[in-house]
């Protein structure tokens, strides 16, 4: 997919402790983790969903920005 406004769409993750994990999901038919990295309090990672990554899973506190809105994941 080439689609220019799912490639440009960019999320936030900021770590509120020590070791939280933000999963890359791949895009099409399997659904499989492709990357993980790991944040500690604090480190804020800034990433796009891309032709490569559709869903993102993220584990542990944190505050998580989209274009839907801001959450804080306990
Ligand atoms: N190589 C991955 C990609 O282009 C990098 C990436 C983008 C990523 N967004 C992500 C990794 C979200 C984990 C989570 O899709």
């Amino acid at each position: 997919m080439s689609d220019s406004s799912v490639n440009t769409d960019f999320f936030v993750v900021k770590a509120l402790e020590d070791g939280v994990n933000v999963i890359g999901l791949t895009r099409g038919n399997d659904t499989k983790f492709h990357h993980s990295e790991k944040l500690d309090k604090g480190e804020v990672m800034i990433a796009q969903f891309t032709d490569h990554t559709s869903a993102v899973k993220v584990r542990g506190k944190a505050v998580i920005q989209t274009s839907h809105g801001e959450l804080e994941n306990s």
